[in-house]
C-alpha cells in the first residue's frame, strides 16, 4: 500500500544560473555523480515500493525529460500539470488520483532537490513513518537538525517525549525571518522541516477538505475522470481554479495533527548555491571550483563553469561564479536569496 509522489514541477529559481525554466536543477547531475536529482530521488525508493507505486508530478514541459530519465516509468505514472501552482495543488492532484487507484493508499511524498546520504538509514525511517501513517490519521515529516539560521526552511517546534520517535508538533513556521530563524536556532528547541511527508492519502485529503476546501473540491469534481481518457482535460482546465499555494503555507502551518519523525540521514536539500558550497569538496582556500580556474587571493568562493572556459580571479572573498549557458552570473555568496530575483530581470531583460 506505499505509493511515492516526486514532486519535480519546480522551477529552482534559486539556483539559476545553472537551473533553467526548460531545464531545471532536478533534472540535472548537479553532484557530477552520473545521475540527476531526480533519478537519485526515485533509486532512493528502490526497497521502499515497487517501481509502479512510483508517481512522478511535473509541468507538461518537463515530460520528455521525464520519461528520459526514468524510462521505468509507465505515463500513467506521470502527472502532468498544465501550469505550476506549487506544491499543494501537486500534493492534491497526486493524492485523489492514487486514493482512487487504492483508497487504502500511504503516500511518501518527497521533493527531487534533495541529497540523502545514508540511503539505510532513510529506508529504515521512511518504513517505521509509513508504519505510524497508515495506522492512525497523522501528517508526518521528517525533521532534520538545524545547523545555521536559513530562512529558506520550515521550522518546526515539537513535544519532546523521550518515549517516542514520532513527536507531536506544536508549532510549524515556514520560512521566517533571520531574525526568528537565529532564535529558533539559537532555543535548541526547533527543526528543520525536510518536506519529505508521510501519510495516508485519507488524512491527507481531509486536511485539504478543511483547510484548502477552494482545492480540494476542485479534484473532487473531477476525480471520477481520474485514470480515464478524460483526466487530461478535467486537469487542465481543474489548475487554472487552483491557487499558488506551497503544502507548507497551506496545511502544515495550520493542521493539529502533525507528527515529526527526527532522523539523521544526510540530508541536504541542494536549494542554493551555498547549500551545493557546504556539501562540496574544498580546496585550501575553502574554494569549490567545477571547472577550470586560476585563482589569486581568492577564498570561499564557489565556481561552477563549462569545462572550456578558464576563469581567472583575483581577490575574490564569499562569492558565486556561475555560468551556464548563455548567462555569466557573479554575486556575493551572502546576497544569494536575490538569485531568484536575478533570474526575472534577466527574463524580463531579453
Ligand atoms: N509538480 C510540482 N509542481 N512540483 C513543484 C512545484 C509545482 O508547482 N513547485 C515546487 N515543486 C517541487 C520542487 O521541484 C521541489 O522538488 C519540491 O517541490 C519543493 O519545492 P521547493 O520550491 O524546493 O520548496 P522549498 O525548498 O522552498 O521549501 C520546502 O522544502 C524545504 C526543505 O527543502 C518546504 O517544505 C520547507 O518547509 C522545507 O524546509
Ligand atoms: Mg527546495
Amino acid at each position: 500500500n506505499t505509493y511515492v509522489v516526486i514532486m519535480a514541477g519546480g522551477i529552482g529559481s534559486r539556483f539559476w544560473p545553472f537551473s533553467r525554466t526548460n531545464y531545471p536543477k532536478q533534472f540535472h547531475d548537479v553532484l557530477g555523480i552520473g545521475e540527476s536529482m531526480l533519478q537519485m530521488t526515485a533509486n532512493r525508493f528502490k526497497n521502499i515500493c515497487p517501481p509502479e507505486n512510483i508517481f512522478v508530478v511535473t509541468n507538461k514541459d518537463y515530460e520528455s525529460l521525464v520519461k528520459e530519465q526514468l524510462p521505468q516509468l509507465k505515463d500513467n505514472q506521470i502527472l502532468l500539470e498544465p501550469i505550476g501552482r506549487n506544491t499543494a495543488p501537486c500534493i492534491a492532484y497526486a493524492s485523489y488520483k492514487i486514493s482512487q487507484l487504492n483508497p487504502d493508499a500511504n503516500l511518501v511524498v518527497t521533493p527531487s532537490d534533495h541529497v540523502v546520504l545514508k540511503e539505510d538509514v532513510f529506508t529504515n525511517v521512511i518504513t517505521e513513518a509509513v508504519e505510524a501513517a497508515a495506522k492512525d490519521d497523522v501528517l508526518i515529516t521528517l525533521g532534520i537538525t538545524p545547523s545555521r539560521p536559513d530562512t529558506g526552511y520550515g521550522y518546526i517546534q515539537y513535544i519532546d517525549d523521550p518515549s517516542q520517535n514520532l513527536k507531536k508538533v506544536k508549532t510549524f513556521t515556514e520560512k521566517p525571518n533571520l531574525e526568528l530563524a537565529q532564535m529558533f536556532l539559537d532555543s535548541g528547541e526547533f527543526v528543520w522541516n525536510s518536506g519529505i511527508f508521510i501519510w495516508n492519502a485519507q488524512s491527507i485529503i481531509r486536511a485539504f477538505r478543511q483547510y484548502l476546501p477552494e482545492i480540494s473540491e476542485v479534484f473532487e469534481e473531477g476525480s471520477t475522470s481520474f485514470n480515464t481518457l478524460s483526466e487530461k482535460d478535467f486537469i487542465s482546465n481543474a489548475y487554472s481554479h487552483c491557487g499558488n499555494i506551497s503544502i507548507d503555507y497551506g496545511i502544515m502551518e495550520k493542521v493539529d495533527n502533525v507528527y515529526v519523525l527526527l532522523s539523521d540521514i544526510g540530508w541536504s536539500d541542494l536549494g542554493t548555491w551555498k547549500s551545493l558550497y557546504t556539501i562540496s569538496q574544498k580546496d585550501e582556500n575553502q574554494n569549490v571550483v567545477d571547472g577550470q580556474a586560476i585563482l589569486y587571493d581568492t577564498k570561499d568562493c564557489i565556481i561552477k563553469t563549462p569545462k572550456n572556459r578558464l576563469v581567472v580571479a583575483q581577490g575574490l572573498e564569499d562569492y558565486i561564479i556561475a555560468e551556464y549557458d548563455n548567462v555569466l552570473m557573479i554575486c556575493k555568496k551572502d546576497e544569494e536569496q536575490k538569485v531568484k530575483e536575478f533570474m526575472a530581470d534577466a527574463k524580463a531583460s531579453k
